[in-house]
């Protein structure tokens, strides 16, 4: 089985609008009934479970209730940063369900909503060869790192570099291990889940996202 677990615990601050961004309108819809079309209508998931900002969780409730009807999605109550709403929806998922050994987890951005189902498909597919899967793409820009923000240090080699995507993919049944494995240090720098498998010791493949599967996070990103 494959759980679309859509990640929406997140304020948006840098958005700096009252409502988190995932609840502002595009056209006719919130971001957020956007990216569940994607995965409601997706051929290949079979259940669809949305992790939400606690203070929200009534709003989402009716919000999806409108545009899906009662009881079609999974409400689950996110946690204090983007690995903890993850945490919470296996966890629920664990608690409540019936699993198997190799029932995905396919996560995604709440507020990434040109996704599309060549991109998802694809994720899931790759599960077949690796313990985790995101999509990416390559990186546009050079990129130098920096300590300090002030001095540049290192310009890594831009043909290997890429912009790392939702959705991505990995086997519920290694989340708990993966997890317990890493220090609080560890998990506060990988803010993705793909780096949680990469420092655990995990194959992680990459299949090609697309600039259009932008992550919405600043006002100019809505134009
Ligand atoms: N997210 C989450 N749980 C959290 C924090 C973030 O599920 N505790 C989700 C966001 O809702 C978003 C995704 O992770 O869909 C990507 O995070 P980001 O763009 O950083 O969203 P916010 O945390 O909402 O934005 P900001 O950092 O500007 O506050």
């Amino acid at each position: 089985m494959i759980t679309a677990a859509i990640v929406a615990g997140g304020k948006g601050e840098r958005m700096g609008s009252v409502l988190p961004k995932q609840f502002l309108k595009i056209g006719d819809r919130e971001i957020i009934i956007h990216t569940l079309e994607k995965f409601i209508n997706c051929k290949k998931t079979d259940r669809v479970a949305v992790g939400i900002n606690p203070e929200y969780y009534d709003y989402a409730e009716k919000l999806f209730e409108r545009y899906f009807g009662k009881d079609r999605i999974i409400l689950i109550n996110g946690g204090t940063d983007r690995n903890e709403t993850i945490n919470n929806i296996v966890t629920y998922l664990k608690n409540n369900l019936q699993l198997s050994g190799n029932d995905i987890l396919l996560t995604h951005d709440a507020v990434r909503p040109y996704t599309d189902e060549r991109i998802i498909c694809d994720v899931i597919e790759a599960m077949d060869h690796c313990d985790a899967c995101t999509a990416a793409i390559p990186s546009t820009d050079t990129i130098c790192t920096s300590s300090d923000g002030l001095t540049a240090e290192e310009f890594p080699d831009r043909s290997k570099l890429f912009m790392v995507q939702t959705p991505q993919a990995f086997r519920i049944k290694d989340w708990d291990e993966v997890y317990s494995s890493l220090s609080s240090a560890q998990k506060s720098i990988a803010t993705d889940v793909c780096r949680l498998f990469i420092l655990a010791g995990k194959k992680v493949s990459i299949v090609p996202g697309s600039p259009e599967n932008i992550k919405i996070t600043y006002k100019s990103d809505l134009n």
